[in-house]
């Protein structure tokens, strides 16, 4: 297959609605304060039986239903996540040994594999995770794109979602009030060259910014020496420099943005949408001006649903899709960008 277009997208939000004066009850912060530094006023959050599994179905659902791409068509399911609630999945135990023998990734089985079955997927097809916080959706878009141009794959889901929600620290002011949970979910199929609709792609890491975004193991972290057997770890809530981190977003992103543009051959002005990760707004908005596109090009809902990490992107295309902004053959800029540091853009055409 020479070309990879997008054919379906869908999304999920759990029905809690928090917004910030509910936050303003519980931290020491206000509506103003959150609204004037984020642009955020409200955003989802799990409860009940709601989880990250229910969303990332029911997202994948609507993709597939727009796509008229029956579960058992898909030839693999990525499932762009940081949050999964299960690290391992519940592939066969002789899979996992297997892997673990091989000291191989090449069962990587994790949640992907629940959202698999509950789909009702028959077919033995491939699943598994990306892990790359708020750069997952990007990455998974690029991986669907390789699988299908060099792998001979034809019918893809790549959903992004995320329940940060669980891994934030509710006491802490600079954190809680920037995160929501949600899933977005795209179907992207092989066809044409001529037809193709992922353009291009610029990805990086930067390790040594590692130190400003985390959720990090709890234990040996001052390189004491673990006793046998080791313990169980634990992981810490989200941490953040959010300063160094804005300084990153807007200073690389841009960047990336015209790197890929111009590995597509084109510019700003030939793109109809910037879609850009969606965690605070003075970000958006700086990358916006900086590119120069017009504020009616820059595709938001990040006042509804705050930053959902591997969720926005796919969150805010479906939305802007399904009320008919995004059309048919419209061209998408859109760039991910957290912690690793990572970040990475896209040119696609919908
Ligand atoms: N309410 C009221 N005051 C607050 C709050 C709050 N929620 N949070 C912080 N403050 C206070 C601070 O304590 C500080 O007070 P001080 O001056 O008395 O010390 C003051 O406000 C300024 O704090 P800063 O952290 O410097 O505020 P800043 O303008 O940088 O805004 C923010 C903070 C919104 C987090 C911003 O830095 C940001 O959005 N950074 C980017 C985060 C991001 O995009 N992350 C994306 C990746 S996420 C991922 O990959 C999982």
């Amino acid at each position: 297959n020479k070309g990879c277009k997008l054919v379906g997208c869908g999304s999920a939000v759990p029905s809690l609605s928090v917004s910030n004066d509910d936050l303003a009850k519980i931290v020491d912060t206000s509506d103003e304060w959150i609204s004037v530094r984020t642009g955020i006023r409200n955003r989802r959050v799990i409860s009940g039986k709601e989880n990250l599994r229910n969303l990332a179905v029911e997202a994948a659902k609507k993709a597939l239903k727009m796509a008229n791409v029956e579960p058992d068509d898909l030839d693999l399911i990525l499932l762009c996540t940081s949050t999964p609630e299960d690290i391992f999945g519940d592939a066969p135990k002789v899979l996992i040994l297997l892997d673990a023998y091989l000291n191989s990734n090449l069962f990587m089985l994790w949640q992907s594999c629940k959202v698999q079955r509950e789909l009702g997927c028959t077919k033995s097809q491939l699943a598994h995770d990306i892990t790359a916080a708020c750069s997952g959706f990007v990455l998974g878009l690029f991986s669907a794109s390789c699988y299908i141009k060099g792998g001979g794959f034809r019918n893809v889901l790549v959903i992004g979602a995320d329940v940060m929600s669980r891994f934030v620290d509710w006491t802490d002011r600079g954190t809680c009030i920037l995160f929501g949970d949600a899933a977005g979910a795209v179907v992207l199929q092989a066809c044409d060259a001529e037809e193709d609709g992922l353009l291009s792609f610029d990805l990086h890491s930067d390790g040594e910014g590692a130190r400003h975004l985390g959720a990090p193991i709890n234990d040996n972290e001052n390189g004491s020496v673990l006793e046998f057997p080791p313990n169980r770890p634990s992981y810490a809530c989200i941490q953040m420099t959010g300063k160094e981190v804005f300084r990153f977003a807007v200073r690389c992103v841009p960047q990336s943005i015209e790197h890929a543009l111009e590995k597509a051959g084109l510019t700003a002005s030939n793109i109809d949408w910037l879609l850009l990760h969606q965690a605070n707004q003075r970000i958006i908005d700086a990358v916006a001006t900086r590119l120069e596109f017009p504020p009616e090009k820059v595709i938001s809902n990040l006042a509804n649903y705050g930053n959902t990490s591997a969720a926005s992107i796919p969150l805010a295309l479906d939305e802007a899709v399904r009320s008919g902004k995004v059309k048919p053959g419209h061209t998408i800029t859109a760039a991910g960008f957290g912690a690793g540091l990572t970040w990475g853009s896209a040119v696609v055409r919908w």
